[in-house]
């Protein structure tokens, strides 16, 4: 029987994967090598140089390129890898759109590394309302960049609206779908070129190994990024990438129990006297709660927001307290995470701009992960009394 199924259960564990020939291994065997012999003079085999190519690397790219509906896969040392090689892809001196929020590693690669290498010029824009992207467009915009849903603030954007917008003014439309996994969205079905993963978050899933993926929707821009990412080289190592795949093989089982757990978070903060907002796409309270239904079509992520009323002692205490939710940067592991976004995540991030951003100084990120819901409520509540 082929294996060309489309539910995402089967496909996390059967995508790409081929029985190894020289083994009948079901996982890809890790490949440390750093070359391959050639057979023949002048007749290199599939994998000449472990830069350009590599068969661990290549299960996982496979396997992601076919999660995300995509023709081809490219993995990273690392998210911001795989950010910088589409960057790469641009002219010097090209023009770029982002959300005002867009993450901080993405933002600093624009608006200072590659402003000064390349000339890259960005407009941070608010993308809750798509005419502002058509108002930003100039002659030479080339890439349109966003997430959805955003860090921390879970703002979710019109990704076929603006793909659209994007390939009016000729500029190529990516999406970062760390925070989504291709089990809830898809963005290149939705009409964007390029998908983005910081795969050191749901996909490797176990907060063991950082990474990166790109997955692009077309062979000519594949050509254009096998050869950038061949050249500035900051692929993913084969154990890195064997993990990884490891990873995507629960990725929909654990999505379905991350989700699960973080609507029920967010609804249990929504009755809690001391908790002032709950942000969360889930929500019919979250402003973007019809779009998030209509984009995302197996769930909203894992990340819940909320601001608690106090001051920065306040959020201080309640993060101490918690026992099973540890205070570390990150996200997307099996384990409860939560963060201080204004002096963790975003603390480079100039207090105005935080200000603009409506990133208050009481807000609390939570990474729900796959405990007993009964568990994680607990905790939280014994923290907020
Ligand atoms: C939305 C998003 N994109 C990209 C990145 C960068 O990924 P990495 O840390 O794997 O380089 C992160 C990391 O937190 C992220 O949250």
């Amino acid at each position: 029987m082929s294996r060309n199924s489309d539910n995402k259960e089967t496909q996390c564990i059967h995508a790409g994967n081929t029985v190894d020939k020289a083994t009948g291994a079901v996982m890809p065997p890790i490949h440390p090598s750093s070359t391959f012999e050639n057979p023949e003079f002048g007749k290199p085999g599939e994998y000449i140089y472990s830069r350009g190519g590599n068969p661990t690397r290549a299960a996982l790219e496979r396997c992601a390129a076919e999660l995300e509906g995509g023709v081809r896969g490219f993995a990273y040392g690392s998210g911001m890898a795989a950010v910088a090689a589409v960057v790469d892809l641009l002219p010097a001196n090209a023009h770029v759109i982002v959300p005002k929020e867009v993450y901080g590693g993405t933002f600093r690669l624009l608006d200072d590394v590659r402003a000064r290498s390349a000339g890259i010029q960005t407009s941070f824009v608010d993308f809750s309302d798509p005419a502002n992207v058509v108002a930003a467009g100039r002659d030479n915009t080339a890439l349109v960049w966003f997430e959805s849903p955003t860090n921390p603030l879970l703002s979710v954007y019109d990704i076929a609206a603006v793909a659209g917008i994007a390939h009016d003014m000729g500029a190529l439309a990516a999406v970062d779908n760390t925070f989504a996994t291709p089990i809830n969205q898809r963005p290149l079905e939705l009409g964007c070129d390029i998908v983005m993963h910081s795969t050191t978050k749901y996909m490797g899933g176990h907060s063991d190994v950082i990474g990166g993926l790109n997955i692009v929707a077309d062979e000519s821009l594949g050509e254009k990024l096998a050869a950038v990412s061949a050249v500035t080289g900051g692929i993913a190592g084969p154990f890195d990438a064997y993990l990884t795949l490891r990873g995507i093989k629960t990725l929909a089982l654990r999505m379905e129990r991350h989700q699960r757990n973080a609507l029920a978070v967010a609804e249990w903060l929504e009755q809690q006297p001391r908790v002032q907002r709950v942000i969360y796409p889930g929500l019919a309270s979250h402003p973007q709660h019809e779009l998030a239904r209509r984009q995302m079509d197996s769930g909203f992520g894992a990340v819940v927001s909320f601001e608690i009323d106090g001051d920065r002692a306040a959020v201080a205490t309640f993060m101490n307290k918690l026992g099973y939710f540890a205070i570390a940067e990150g996200l997307g592991g099996v384990e409860s995470l939560v963060g201080h976004p204004y002096t963790m995540s975003h603390s480079r991030v100039p207090d105005e701009r935080k200000a603009e951003l409506g990133l208050t100084d009481n807000l609390i990120r939570l990474s729900v992960g796959i405990e007993h819901v009964d568990d994680l409520l607990a905790d939280l509540d014994q923290a907020l009394s």
